[in-house]
């Protein structure tokens, strides 16, 4: 009977099981699973995120480049594209014979070969065409195919600047009133033309920014360049002095033509006391070739229409060594002196300086500004610098006060031998 009783109750116990408890449902949950499953799904779901991630940054790409992902490719009818298509050569349109009219032919010159007189392809219309331009012609008949910008010196093509620099008008530290005078000439005339086609005056051609070095002439320059999507064009005075005569001239002339077929162009000259400097004569009877490139840019400056999207900004130290033509109003209208930083200033530019440092909570930037009287920007940032080889040196991790007022010492009084400023502040 015992025994009976047992299977009873296990009838019993098969017809209402034990609800399962958690050890039950854990257990139960790795059935089928090999010993890697779970490192396995982890590792799947990260490539997911990953392969997401690559995806979102090569959709930036394609739009940047205009280049399709590699699995789009078809390089097969490219291939038969390219037999189809024949390459096309240059030339140049020297006259259009009874333009505007049905039978419009056009002269084209094939350089070393000979001149011909031709008709259209089928792809460009008759308005593309512009007497003096550069084109593309097919070999067999020479039809015009496509109109050609104009040639470029590449070393001056090269001279925009295509990655924006990462300084920001909020690294700059003072000079609140130049980056006002700066941002009033430069963004003004290109965001609101109309407000002086309704005054009728010309908006201001170009800015030259002079005072001594070191004082954020160049980064301010940097950062309207991040700020603008305006072209920016950068030269330093020294690219533009060649070899042989009339070349520099020629740079200028082509870097101009550059800007004007752009939308809106910023051209920046660094260091222009390289070029400007005033003429002189140099006893010999010699005539000087940078004085010529300099007076094309005075020609560039006046043949532009100043409401034009083209606006020249100009740096240099040594404003007193520029020829008086360059700066007479009406070529470069503005001129903004950037001097030594104030007390405020200078805290400010060594916040800026310390905010990717590890530094003690209470610096007292304030007093170290008050240390470091008559210094520039790159005194200061010379200083963060020096504080932070101090701390390397006692093998220490953050940066202290003591450290600061060290290299103060060691910067401000120690170097100041070398200090050219209070000679620059004789010029400026
Ligand atoms: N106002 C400022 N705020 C922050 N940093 C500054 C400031 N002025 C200068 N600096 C620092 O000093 C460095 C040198 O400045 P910059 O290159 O602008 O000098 P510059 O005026 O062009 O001198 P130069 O006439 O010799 O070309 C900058 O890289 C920057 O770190
Ligand atoms: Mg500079």
């Amino acid at each position: 009977m015992g025994s009976g009783g047992d299977v009873e109750d296990m009838l019993k116990d098969e017809k209402n099981p034990p609800p399962l408890d958690e050890d039950d449902i854990a257990l139960l949950k790795t059935y089928g699973l090999g010993p890697y499953s779970a490192s396995i799904k982890k590792a799947e779901k990260e490539i997911k995120e990953m392969a997401k991630k690559v995806n979102d940054l090569c959709g930036i790409k394609e739009s940047d480049t205009g280049l399709a992902a590699p699995s789009q490719w078809d390089l097969v009818s490219d291939k038969q594209m390219m037999q189809e298509e024949q390459p096309l050569q240059v030339a140049r349109c020297t006259k259009i014979i009874s333009p505007n009219t049905e039978d419009a032919k056009y002269m084209i010159n094939v350089k070393q070969i000979a001149k011909f007189v031709v008709g259209l392809g089928d792809k460009v219309s008759p308005t593309d065409i512009e007497e003096g331009m550069r084109v593309g012609v097919d070999r067999n008949k020479y039809q015009i195919q496509i109109p050609l910008p104009p040639k470029i010196d590449p070393s001056v093509t090269m001279m925009t600047v295509e990655e924006k620099p990462d300084v920001t008008y909020n690294d700059v530290g003072g000079c609140k009133e130049q980056i006002e005078k700066m941002r009033e000439v430069v963004e003004l005339p290109m965001l609101h033309p109309e407000k002086f086609v309704k005054l009728g005056i010309d908006p201001p051609k170009g800015v030259l920014c002079y005072g001594p070095p070191g004082t954020g002439k160049t980064l301010l320059a940097r950062a309207v360049a991040n700020r603008t999507d305006a072209c920016f064009i950068r030269v330093i005075g020294s690219e533009l002095v060649q070899k042989y005569v009339g070349e520099g001239a020629r740079m200028v002339r082509e870097l101009f033509q550059m800007a004007r077929s752009k939308k809106a162009c910023i051209v920046f000259f660094d260091e222009i006391d390289a070029i400007g400097g005033a003429r002189f004569d140099d006893g010999v009877g010699g005539d000087n070739e940078v004085q010529r490139t300099m007076l094309e840019i005075v020609n560039q400056l006046d043949g532009f229409d100043a409401r034009g999207n083209i606006k020249v900004l100009m740096a240099t130290n040594r404003p007193d060594t520029l020829d008086p033509a360059l700066l007479r109003p009406g070529r470069l209208d503005r001129k903004v002196e950037f001097g030594l930083p104030d007390l405020e200033s200078r805290a400010q530019i060594f916040k800026i300086h310390t905010r990717t440092m590890n530094c003690e909570r209470d610096v007292r930037f304030e007093l170290l500004a008050r240390l470091c009287p008559n210094s520039t920007g790159a005194d200061i940032r010379s200083v963060c610098t020096e504080a932070g080889m101090f701390a390397i040196r006692a093998r220490r991790k953050t940066v202290t006060e003591k450290d600061f007022l060290d290299a103060v010492n060691k910067v401000i009084k120690g170097y100041q031998k070398f200090s050219a400023t209070p000679k620059y502040m004789v010029y400026n």
